[in-house]
Order: structure tokens, then C-alpha cells, then sequence
């Protein structure tokens, strides 16, 4: 496949982009609050270098919360969340920014995709943003969205895609600038059942190809059972990891 070419010839200039190390992100005494709820209460976890994690829990557990800190979208009260050697807390605001645009890929539930623009320009636009010119962002965004199936569709507006179509340029532009880690909040929420399992297939030909490492919120239970560790929340706390690589 051209992609995985690309991809691969890639991943051979800008290794030190995807891989820190096993355990790759630490994520150690997380607290949050909102005002006075406790959202977050000391969460600690390890996220090894490609692996797909599930993390469960009932509505209001704290999921979304966490995952957006895991990507430094929010700052934690408490506790520290550290990529390979860099404690991204630490980082200003500025250079956080820049190491989000270049290490950590987003999908949510609803696309997010700028409607105003096409399906190309809206995959290309975290590496234009990232300093790659636009024959490389375009390019790259071409042939991520060729091995995504949606060639034919690159200059649709986000209107203009189906629901799933959507959510792979979505998978596409989380991928442009070869993130070390793809943090998904319920992906496949808005997809029927066929969408569903399309995405989550597509979540371990990814891994599989490619390697890479992906954090999922998902209420599915059939994509939670399918990934390597699943991580149970409630409360604001991890409750139960279940581990199918040891089956522990
Ligand atoms: N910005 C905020 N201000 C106040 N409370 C918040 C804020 N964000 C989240 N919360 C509260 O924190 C709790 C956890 O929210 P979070 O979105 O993390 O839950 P979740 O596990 O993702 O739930 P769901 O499965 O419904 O998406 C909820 O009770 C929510 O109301
Ligand atoms: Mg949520």
C-alpha cells in the first residue's frame, strides 16, 4: 500500500517523534476539581508503547475529564503526566502547544472538522499548523485518506461525508502528524452498528501497521473487549484494570 510506504519511509526520518520508550506516557496522582466536585481523585497508570487501551465507566466517571489531560487540554490540580522524559506540565504554554501538535492526535465523538473547509484541507491543517509546507501537509494528508478509503472524497465539505466518512478523516487528521499516541473520546458514538465496528477494526489495522498507540473512551463493550488492557472508572478513580495480555 502507498500509505504504508510513506508511512514506514517516514517513520524511518522522524523516529524519535513516535517512540519514547515502553512505558511511554505516565500518568501519576492526577487530581481535578471543579470547584468543589472532586472529578479526579489520584489517578495513576502506565500506557506502553503500542497498546490500545479501553478506558469504561459509567456516565460521569471522570473519562472525558481524564483524557483530556492525558492530552494537555487541561491542567490537573494535582499530579503529573509525563511523555518519554518530558513532564508536559511543566512545559509553558507555548511549548505544551507545540508538543501537543506534534506528539498527541484527538478524536472525539462528534467530527469536529471545520465545516467550512474540505475533507484535505481539514486533515492537512495540523501539520500546516505543525510547519510542514503544504505540498508535504497535502501530501500527506492525500495519502492518509487514500489508505482511510476516502480517496474519492477529498474535497467534500465535513456536510457533505457520511457519518463514518466523517469520522475517518477525523482518524486522518489525529494521524497527519504522526502523533506517538491517539487519544479517542467514544470514536464510534455516533456511528450504527456497521460504523461501529468499522472504526474499531480500523483502530487495530492502524496499530498493526503502523504501531501506534491508542487511548479509547468507549461505552462499547465489544470494542473494549478486543483492546489490550481495559481500565474500569468510577467515581473519579481507577477501579479495575483487566489486563488480556497477561490475562490478569
Ligand atoms: N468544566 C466543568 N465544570 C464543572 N463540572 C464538570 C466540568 N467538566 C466535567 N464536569 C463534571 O465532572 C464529572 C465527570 O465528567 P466527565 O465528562 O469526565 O465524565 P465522563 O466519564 O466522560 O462521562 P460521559 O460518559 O457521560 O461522557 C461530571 O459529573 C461532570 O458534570
Ligand atoms: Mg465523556
Amino acid at each position: 500500500m502507498i500509505y504504508k510506504n510513506y508511512w514506514q519511509s517516514s517513520f524511518a526520518n522522524n523516529i524519535h517523534i513516535h517512540y519514547f520508550c515502553t512505558e511511554m506516557i505516565k500518568v501519576r496522582h492526577i487530581s481535578r476539581t471543579f470547584g468543589t466536585l472532586q472529578v479526579l481523585d489520584s489517578i495513576s497508570l502506565d500506557i506502553n508503547d503500542g497498546e490500545v487501551i479501553a478506558i469504561t465507566g459509567p456516565s460521569g466517571a471522570g473519562k472525558t475529564t481524564l483524557l483530556q489531560i492525558v492530552g494537555s487540554l487541561d491542567r490537573p490540580d494535582n499530579g503529573s503526566v509525563i511523555y518519554g522524559d518530558t513532564d508536559i506540565f511543566k512545559l509553558s504554554d507555548n511549548k505544551l502547544s507545540n508538543f501537543r501538535n506534534r506528539n498527541i492526535g484527538f478524536v472525539f465523538q462528534a467530527s469536529q472538522l471545520l465545516p467550512e473547509f474540505s475533507t484535505i484541507e481539514n486533515v492537512a491543517m495540523p501539520a500546516l499548523i505543525g510547519g510542514r509546507s503544504r505540498s508535504e501537509a497535502f501530501g500527506a494528508a492525500r495519502q492518509l485518506l487514500d489508505y482511510l478509503g476516502l480517496g474519492h472524497r477529498l474535497d467534500h465539505r465535513p456536510a457533505e461525508l457520511s457519518g463514518g466518512e466523517r469520522q475517518r478523516a477525523a482518524v486522518a487528521r489525529a494521524l497527519v502528524n504522526k502523533p506517538a499516541v491517539v487519544l479517542a473520546d467514544e470514536p464510534s458514538g455516533s456511528l450504527d452498528s456497521q460504523g461501529r465496528a468499522d472504526m474499531h477494526r480500523l483502530f487495530f489495522d492502524l496499530r498493526r501497521d503502523f504501531g501506534h498507540t491508542f487511548v479509547i473512551v468507549t461505552h462499547d463493550e465489544t470494542l473494549a473487549a478486543d483492546t489490550d488492557r481495559m481500565v474500569c472508572m468510577a467515581d473519579g478513580r481507577i477501579t479495575r484494570i483487566i489486563d488480556r495480555t497477561t490475562n490478569s
